[in-house]
């Protein structure tokens, strides 16, 4: 922008931003790029928007309504009982609110939280230490619960049922296992999966909630919020088309925020409109279903290389360069619950509405239990 001719005209100029523009959204957001200064500032720059755009209140927590009443409800008893919180699983597709949720209740009962992950946790001991270190009735918080490795996950057995540590010295016929007791303490679990959990792990959550994908109001109120926060001018109607096309998702919608911010300033000059932000998103690629280009390379693979389906999600993941995993866990669970895809036993299956969505010709004599059972 800096080198620009003052002298081109106002069209061009604004093409040359939008230009420039679009190739910095390639790169962002996750993919800080430049010098490593650059870099770093620029990861500081999100972690901060990340923190300050994350409820640390329930009252600041918007939708999911079921949950929330029941774990503040939680929350207050445990307070006035000055008993640890029973342990909390909560599950549902990435950036709804999962790690936030967690946050907030040892916020609300006033204790100390600790962070973690299962990928994170190599060894028995690494999980020993981090319980012995927690204090009475702190929340531990383990993101990616299902990861945990097998052995991990035993130690973490009597932790959570009996508040001890079990374990074992010495190898052999010499080997004996001595117990630690630890500090009542609540651990908190996120993931994305609840069905790859073991059973005896998922058993020891005394509370479960499931988080579901957050209505075009719910997510036009946290788009609001979070502009007002970052000092961003937004009218409740470019607020709703940034809401409508977040797949129902409260971390997507502050993300498109943030490119749609970009392209009122570099491009439109102007606050967010719905018009500025419908421009924005047409140009990120973002449909007005909200679907991305992975979303429809997804539908396309599955209609125009399989004809429709059913096919398996790792032939579709071998398709599309991408990795089965991340499929399932970020994109699946939008098209589905949208019923652009059906999930068979032998397969993912494209919808009628799939077919419409990318303007294709719904092939005769195709069975209509796909779109039947996309619900499901
Ligand atoms: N209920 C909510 N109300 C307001 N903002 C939310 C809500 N849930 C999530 N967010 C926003 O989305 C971001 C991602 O949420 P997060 O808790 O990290 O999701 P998860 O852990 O499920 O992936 C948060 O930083 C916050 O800005
Ligand atoms: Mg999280």
């Amino acid at each position: 922008m800096a080198g620009r001719d003052k002298s081109t005209t106002e069209s061009q100029s604004l093409s040359d931003e939008v230009e420039m523009w679009g190739s910095l959204v390639d790169a962002a957001p996750d993919a800080p790029t430049g010098t490593a200064a650059g870099a770093a500032a620029r990861i500081d720059e999100e972690e901060l928007l990340v923190s300050s755009l994350r409820p640390s209140r329930f009252d600041e927590y918007v939708g999911q309504d079921h949950v929330r009443s029941n774990l503040q409800i939680a929350c207050n008893a445990s307070k006035r009982r000055g008993d640890p919180l029973d342990h909390v699983l909560l599950h549902g597709p990435p950036g709804l609110g999962k790690t936030s949720l967690a946050r907030i209740i040892a916020g609300e009962i006033g204790v100390g939280f600790k962070s973690t992950s299962g990928p994170a946790i190599e060894r028995p001991g690494d999980l020993a230490a981090i319980l012995t270190s927690l204090g009475e009735r702190d929340v531990l918080f383990i993101d990616e619960i299902h990861r945990l490795s097998h052995v991990v996950e035993e130690v973490l057995y009597p932790a959570m049922e009996d508040f001890e540590l079990d374990i074992v010295i010495g190898q052999g016929p010499a080997a004996r296992s001595i117990k630690i007791p630890l500090k009542p303490f609540t651990l908190i679990g996120a993931t994305t999966r609840s069905g790859l959990l073991t059973s005896p792990l998922r058993d020891r959550f005394g509370i479960v909630h499931r988080l579901d994908f957050y209505t075009v109001p719910e997510l036009t109120r946290i788009v609001s919020r979070s502009a007002s926060i970052l000092e961003i001018g937004c009218s409740p109607e470019g607020a709703s088309e940034i809401a409508s096309r977040a797949r129902g998702t409260p971390r997507i919608a502050n993300r498109l925020l943030k490119r749609v911010r970009d392209f009122a300033q570099e491009c439109a000059k102007s606050d967010i409109s719905g018009e500025v932000a419908a421009e924005a998103l047409k140009l990120l690629e973002i449909d007005e279903k909200g679907l991305d280009r992975t979303d429809r390379a997804f539908l396309a693979v599955i209609i125009e290389k399989f004809s429709g389906g059913p096919v398996g999600i790792e032939t579709i993941a071998a398709a599309l360069g991408e990795d089965a995993e991340t499929l399932e866990d970020v994109f699946e669970p939008y098209l589905l619950q949208e019923g652009f895809i059906a999930r068979t036993k032998r397969g993912r299956e494209a919808t009628d509405r799939a077919f419409e969505h990318l303007g294709k010709q719904i092939p005769q004599g195709r069975s209509a239990q796909a779109s039947l059972f996309a619900k499901e």
